[in-house]
């Protein structure tokens, strides 16, 4: 199905023509003032300047033309030259009963046939997933649903950091610690706290101690060339690190299709490096290969960017190029999604210049940085431990974990085992919808009160309502399945009012989709569960007397329901029983 919005500029750009204007005059959108219309179409404006006519004439005879249309209840001019519409009752119900019995929900298939490569997560082998991880790996995740509820094939890769001098600098930390591998190759127990121990502190020695340092780039070159000694090593710590990483995802809702590393783009780093040769791209810079990414037009500098260090190894910049090629080989993606932190911003804008200019994906692929702000704590800064070191991401979640179990104690239903659950939901309804209601590239606050508060722009809000309608339908014990709503008619301004909210979700999802921000979907589901409330509470729903009146609230709940819990799934977030 269409979006309402597209649905009515659909109509509304036959009037202009049916009026000898240019149809592309009636883009409608919704009025920002609801007190007046529902929508509104400023075209005249623009069709003033182009027909040398009084933008209000032009309005007038459009809208003469809509008020024939039984789509419009009325259409109106206001001021210079608008165009103010209501739609009518049967319009509206008819919409919004058709697109909660559709397949695709009503929200139109913009991406059928186009796939996405999404690349968000990034945590590194060997090192804990600390709170810096939270917000791409939900942010992309909440991205990653929106997108396949329009319609888009997306593959999720979390691009584990497994290539790096990371590696050499655990491997070679292990090396001393350990004579049994140093002399015999023997690869010892390791557990996920082990190398959590290892990498900062052999990452701390490596700046106070150059001979350690230069052993610990010397095994990286090794490893990458497949050095067997270090591979195998190595093999058992992305195996431990990865199972860390999948428990911790877990409990967060957040998974991948593909847990690539940047070591699988490997093989392609010679084909790279031969169309960066080929296209007189490299140049030698004390004994490195650098690539000029730089524009006339920059206003700050960009400086070149090194693909190949003097010992031939690979760095971050070279698998990110490396891993383009291997993913049009593998996907032919429409485009290629990355979200990353926004210090990253610089890399990705030398790795896309440079992409281009290698031609590694044809021009009409997108390639998108989708830059991350930081989640601080009360004192503005990035969340600390309350020693100011870096919090670990289960850490934080248990913490958050605690609080929900704390509140959900009180509640006098369900067992123990249900409880629990509850609490999880609970908690990550909290930390997703208080971090995607934010642009996903501004920083925000932590708050835990606010963040866990039932009322407001919260997640738990939106649990609650959706456990306040699913309370209202079990009670009437009739079939509430979206097949068998019923419409008969708007009866109040709160019922038109909701219905009007419930039409706008394809449209939501789309700006969201479009803007690839999942903050668009966040604002809407608040809004229609706000649109919720005030019809609840000034209206009999179960208890209402007159057949169609409560056939009809009770459809309008059925339609709230499935809509708020789709929005939460596009989110990451799964509904409660109770609360
Ligand atoms: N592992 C990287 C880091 O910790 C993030 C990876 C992001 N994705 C990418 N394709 N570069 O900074």
């Amino acid at each position: 199905m269409q979006s309402m919005i597209k649905e009515l500029t659909e109509k509304v750009s036959v009037a202009f023509a049916a009026c000898g204007y240019d149809e592309k005059l009636g883009a409608v959108t919704l009025s920002d003032r609801q007190d007046l219309c529902q929508f509104q179409c400023n075209g005249a404006f623009a069709g003033a300047k182009l027909y040398r006519k009084a933008p209000k004439m032009i309005a007038q005879e459009v809208a003469a033309v809509l008020e024939q249309n039984p789509v419009f209840a009325k259409a109106e001019t206001a001021g210079a030259g608008f165009i103010n519409l209501t739609v009518s009752d049967d319009f509206l119900a008819g919409y919004v009963t058709a697109a909660v019995q559709e397949a695709h929900f009503g929200i139109e298939q913009i991406g059928a046939g186009q796939t996405i490569v999404l690349d968000y997560g990034g945590p590194n082998v060997a090192k804990p997933l600390h709170i810096g991880h939270l917000r791409p790996a939900i942010i992309g995740e909440a991205l990653k649903r929106i997108a396949r509820s329009a319609g888009y094939q997306v593959v999720s890769d979390v691009h584990l950091g497994d290539w790096g001098l990371q590696m050499g600098l655990v491997i070679a930390e292990i090396e001393e610690r350990d004579s049994n591998y140093r002399e015999k190759g023997v690869i010892p127990e390791l557990t996920a706290d082990m190398l959590n121990e290892i990498y900062p502190f052999a990452s701390k020695k490596s700046k106070e101690d150059e001979i350690f340092k230069a052993r610990a780039k010397e095994i990286t070159a090794l490893l990458q060339k497949g050095e067997p000694k270090y591979r195998d090593l190595w093999r058992v710590m992305i195996e431990v690190s990865v199972s860390d990483m999948k428990r911790n995802y877990a409990r967060l809702g957040v998974d991948f299709d593909l847990w690539n590393g940047e070591s699988d783009a490997a093989p392609y780093v010679d084909e790279l490096m031969g169309i960066l040769e080929q296209k007189h791209l490299l140049r030698e810079s004390e004994g490195a290969l650098v690539v000029d990414v730089a524009e006339e037009s920059d206003k700050a500098p960009v400086p070149p960017m090194i693909v190949q260090k003097s010992d031939h190894s690979s760095i971050y910049a070279t698998t990110d190029l490396a891993t383009i090629l291997q993913r049009q080989r593998d996907f032919s993606p429409a485009k290629i999604w990355y979200v990353v932190d926004i210090r990253q911003s610089l890399h990705f804008l030398q790795v896309f210049r440079c992409a281009r200019m290698a031609g590694l994906v044809p021009e009409s692929t997108e390639l998108a940085h989708l830059p991350n702000g930081t989640m601080n704590g009360p004192d503005g800064k990035p969340f600390k431990t309350r020693d100011g070191g870096v919090m670990k991401l289960s850490d934080f979640y248990d913490t958050v974990l605690t609080e929900a179990r704390r509140r959900i104690a009180e509640s006098e239903y369900g067992s123990e085992d249900e409880k629990e659950s509850t609490a999880n939901k609970i908690a990550v309804a909290a930390i997703k919808f208080g971090d995607l209601i934010n642009h996903r590239s501004k920083d925000y606050i932590f708050e835990m009160e606010k963040f866990m508060s039932s009322e407001g722009k919260t997640g738990a809000y939106l649990l609650y309502t959706i456990a306040r309608i699913n309370s209202i339908l079990r009670k009437t014990g009739e079939n509430a399945e979206p097949a068998a709503v019923r419409i008969y008619g708007l009866y109040s301004a709160e019922e038109r009012a909701l219905a009007l909210e419930a039409a706008m979700a394809s449209h939501a999802v789309l700006s969201a989709v479009n803007e690839k921000a999942p903050n668009f979907v966040c604002d809407y589901a608040y809004n229609l569960a706000c649109a919720f409330s005030k019809f609840y509470h000034n209206h009999h729903i179960a208890g209402e007397t007159d057949a169609q009146v409560r056939a009809s609230r009770l459809g309008l709940c059925v339609i709230t329901r499935e809509i708020l819990v789709r929005c939460l799934d596009m989110l990451g977030i799964e509904p409660v029983d109770f609360m």
